[in-house]
């Protein structure tokens, strides 16, 4: 009805008719903000608080508000609050509910000096400052999990590749601490991203800031920030916080699906190294002998997705002039999505990795095949005095030599060696185990068993820190 708000939204006097369905449609967002709920709730009541101090509200309304938010929470935790089909947004369907329950003289008054653009702006960064929190608990475990694994495995050594080949022996243990060090890169981006979200745009108004005396400090330390953007213009616009988490969301992804992967290929039947437990694997609907690595797969696939979140926010913002246009509403989905996605795939990988069975002499029988002992026997020349150029050429010579002849390293005559060089004498085969090969690689970061136990410990350490 022309001069009054619209339902359910927070405006409406200016136009002659309300919103057709059309634009109704395409500008509702209660499909997804409702789960900001919780802090509009948080910082309505802040707000009422203030107008209260500065005597927009009598001590009488604030009560009357406080008391009203505090059952809209108790219904939306009790899965009862539902938006009506007419809100537009989260912000128009509470003040609603307010004016429903608490009437429109004391609901009506708390939209004085805010708007929803510094509202939005600083639900936001509170929905991500809770769910960092919660992503950067997931991953701790995940990576305690990676480093007690690594733990059982004891000196147990595989295969380690480059291009996907056959390269050197290392350690199960290395192998699955690689794998815990970027998650705990991740968690401190994480952390840095948490201290640069620690500041409130609120207070900002629309866009030009508030005009009625409120004290935008004392609204943002009750939400628990330490600083009030210096800027309502930035403060009200800026989403390079949200492209920022969404990048860690997706770098956490990428991290996951390289393990993911390693994971896919490790369990296939060729090489059967590592083993899915039945709780975590799935079967095909036709072929009764499978068991699928679907946690790993969907991890795969879901980074894939998380990477888009943040490639389309950015293109969503590249071109926005200042300060707030409407498609920074395009924020919240891909932000809602990476959270959710992350959310289902670090309980599930991580249950994953803790009961993932490993095939220890498959991957010993293996972890001496391609040759992988050629670069021990070239720094053994080395360590003899022969220029590495040489020991390479030896070694190459030796190599070519078993492939001719179908034999391993280790099969080859002594008269077949000396021919090849004089250096290549008996005493070379000590270092034709994959026991003796990760035993010498014992420079700092290396396989030898003792860096790996040290590496444990400093792993370990830093996600004692880190929780
Ligand atoms: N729902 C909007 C968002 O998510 C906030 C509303 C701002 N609307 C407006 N007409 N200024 O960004």
């Amino acid at each position: 009805m022309a001069g009054e708000t619209n339902d359910g939204a927070l405006w409406g006097a200016r136009f002659r008719q309300g919103p057709s369905p059309a634009m109704q449609a395409l500008s509702q967002s209660t499909h997804f903000d409702w789960r900001l709920v919780p802090y509009d709730l948080a910082a309505t009541l802040a707000h009422a608080r203030e107008l209260g101090d500065k005597g927009f509200l009598s001590a009488g309304d604030v009560e009357l508000v406080s008391a009203a938010l505090s059952e809209i929470g108790r219904d939306y935790e009790a899965g009862t609050l539902v938006p009506a089909e007419s809100d537009e947004d989260v912000h128009g369907a509470l003040e609603r509910i307010l004016i429903d329950r608490i009437g429109v003289e004391a609901g009506g008054a708390l939209r004085a000096g805010r708007s929803r653009n510094d509202q939005i702006a600083t639900f936001v960064k509170l929905y991500m400052r809770d769910s960092a929190k919660h992503l950067k608990s997931l991953l701790l475990d995940t990576a305690d999990t990676l480093l007690s694994r690594a733990g059982e495995a004891g000196d147990a050594v595989m295969p380690g590749r480059t291009h996907y080949q056959l390269a050197q022996p290392v350690l199960l243990a290395h192998y699955l601490l690689a794998h815990a060090w970027p998650l705990v890169r991740d968690i401190t981006r994480l952390d840095d991203f948490l201290a640069r979200n620690d500041v409130s745009p609120y207070g900002g108004g629309a866009l030009a800031g508030g005009g009625i005396g409120l004290d935008a400090a004392a609204i943002s330390k009750a939400l628990g920030f330490s600083a009030v953007s210096q800027n309502s213009l930035d403060g009200t616009s800026a989403r390079d916080g949200v492209a920022e988490f969404l990048y860690v969301c997706a770098q956490i992804g990428v991290d996951l699906s390289r393990l993911a992967e390693d994971i896919i290929i490790l369990s296939s039947g060729e090489c059967g190294y590592f083993l899915l437990d039945d709780a975590y694997s799935t079967g095909s609907s036709m072929m009764p002998q499978k068991k699928n690595p679907d946690i790993a797969e969907l991890t795969r696939g879901k980074s894939g997705r998380m990477i888009g979140n943040l490639t389309g926010l950015m293109a969503t913002l590249k071109a926005l002039p200042l300060a707030y246009n409407r498609d920074l509403q395009e924020d919240k989905e891909p932000l809602f999505d990476s959270v959710d996605s992350l959310t289902l795939i670090l309980p599930a990988f991580t249950g994953l990795l803790a009961t993932l069975g490993f095939n220890l002499e498959a991957m010993a029988k293996n972890a001496t095949t391609g040759f992988a002992l050629a670069t021990d026997i070239a720094d053994v020349l080395v360590q003899k005095g022969m220029p590495f150029r040489t020991a390479h050429e030896v070694v190459g010579k030796l190599v070519a030599l078993c492939e001719e002849r179908g034999l391993d390293l280790a099969e080859v005559s002594d008269e077949d060696l000396a021919a090849i060089s004089p250096q290549l004498t008996p005493d070379i085969r000590q270092v034709m185990s994959a026991e003796a090969s990760v035993a010498r690689k014992a420079g700092i970061g290396g396989t030898a068993p003792d860096r790996v136990s040290e590496q444990a410990k400093a792993l370990q350490e830093a996600l004692e820190a880190l929780r």
